[in-house]
């Protein structure tokens, strides 16, 4: 298998104000000079936020990444945003079906896929979201819940380069809790395996798959290392530039 370059993504949730622009100027000065980064970084905004962000962080090798968008390209649907919309703005990537958007919006697999393939259909690289909650875990039914969701989530034709997989188990969003390295390793081999069987070997070994769940400074090393994880979906501390930066250098062990 190929080496996978990994990525660290931020995902800013519901929080973000003109002000936060400091934070992108920030890690923009972090990465300022270092032509090669142990991974690549990108950063996800409110909607709000995303021009701007595109204008501050134009030829700094930091992507951007929105949190959602709606499967049609336009038409009456007021208050969403289409994936063309987002391109438009500057995005070149989208996350979808977040567990908060599954649950706080009651997203289904079949909406997340036409999601991704809105994103597709747009350019942008889908960052698809699965996991189980503290229950399935509970009731050891995390395998087939993931599993679920990936049939379910993953659009037919997904690829390497259009397609990233975010494992992050409900229990441990926002809550300081991660599984064990053991057991982030089980499922993410899971899932190699599973897409190896959606999209051929060939793509499911090329994929990059993040593990995400109150990843901090502190643990990223730890659960960066594990085999199959390929970088890191980070919710809380992605909000502090010096933070989301640690993480990328903790990826590789080394002092970018
Ligand atoms: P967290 O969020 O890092 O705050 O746990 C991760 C996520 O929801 O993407």
């Amino acid at each position: 298998m190929t080496a996978i370059r990994p990525l660290v993504a931020g995902n800013w949730k519901m929080n973000g104000l003109s002000s936060s622009l400091a934070e992108l100027e920030a890690l923009k000065a972090h990465v300022k000079g270092k032509p090669v980064l142990p991974a690549d970084l990108m950063v996800c905004p409110p909607a709000t936020l995303l021009s701007r962000a595109a204008q501050v962080l134009a030829g700094s090798g930091i992507a951007l990444g929105a949190q959602d968008c709606h499967p049609l390209p336009s038409g009456a649907h007021t208050g969403d945003i289409s994936a063309e919309m987002l391109a438009d703005a500057g995005a070149t990537a989208v996350i979808v079906g977040h567990s908060e958007r599954r649950t706080d919006h009651g997203e289904i697999d079949a909406l997340v896929n036409a999601k991704a393939r809105a994103a597709h259909r747009a350019g942008l690289t889908a960052i698809i979201c699965v996991g189980e909650t503290e229950k399935e875990r509970r009731d050891r039914t995390t395998l087939g819940v993931v599993a679920r969701q990936l049939k379910g989530s993953v659009p037919q034709g997904s690829q390497a380069a259009n397609t990233v997989i975010a494992y992050e188990p409900v229990w441990a969003i926002g809550t300081g809790l991660t599984p064990t390295p053991v057991d982030v390793a089980e499922v993410h081999g899971f899932i190699r395996g599973e897409l190896a069987g959606l999209l051929g070997q060939g793509e499911a070994d090329r994929l990059r798959i993040l593990y995400g769940g109150s990843v901090k400074p502190g643990n990223a090393s730890e659960l960066l290392s594990v085999e199959n994880v390929n970088g890191a979906l980070v919710g809380g501390a992605s909000l502090k530039a010096d933070d989301l930066y640690a993480i990328l250098k903790a990826y590789c062990g080394r002092t970018a």
